[in-house]
């Protein structure tokens, strides 16, 4: 199947103990709106409106996972706080972000970080699963086993992590 766009990642789910990390290092607080740049089953969006009072966008290439995400998000009766986007995570505008996520690769990150750093407001946090982005300081890191295997966790934010050349 065509999609628009260039995919940047596989589909690999973060597990729920990972997701609730992200957005705890993240410190996402009611009423934030957190995007997730390639949201899979839009697990992450869904759990941080559920539990943490956030809105959530998700937007995601793959449109078997856009029409899982949604049905998913419809069956919790959280269509007022959380949208999936059907398409390029590049071309969606950031600036309402307060919180980014992304679970994707070192070189994807590469590629998004002059949107970020473009396009989100100050103090702007973003929170990587296991792929740093290039050329920014990190500001915490979390490393922990679940039953299968290690995860690494980053935290950004816009205001602190840009590098001054
Ligand atoms: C590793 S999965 C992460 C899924 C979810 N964020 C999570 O952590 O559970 C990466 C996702 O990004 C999506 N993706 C890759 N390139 C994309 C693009 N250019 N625009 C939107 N989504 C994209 C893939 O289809 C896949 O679902």
């Amino acid at each position: 199947m065509y999609y628009s766009g260039q995919s940047l990642a596989p589909y690999v789910a973060s597990p729920v103990n990972v997701v609730k990390r992200m957005l705890e290092i993240a410190e996402v607080k009611p009423g934030e709106t957190v995007y997730d740049l390639g949201c899979g089953d839009g697990r992450i969006v869904i759990i941080a409106a559920q539990e943490f009072g956030a809105k959530g966008v998700g937007v995601e290439l793959n449109p078997n996972l856009v029409k899982e995400s949604r049905a998913k998000v419809e069956e919790l009766k959280l269509n007022d706080r959380v949208q999936i986007i059907q398409g390029d995570l590049m071309k969606v505008d950031l600036s309402q972000a307060d919180v980014v996520t992304m679970y994707l690769t070192t070189g994807a990150n590469e590629k998004i970080r002059p949107k970020l750093e473009t396009e989100l407001k100050s103090g702007a946090r973003v929170v990587t699963h296991d792929f740093t982005i290039p050329k920014w300081n990190i500001l915490q890191e979390i490393r922990f086993r679940d039953d299968y295997r290690s995860h690494t966790i980053y935290l950004y934010n816009k205001s602190k992590s840009m590098k001054i050349v």
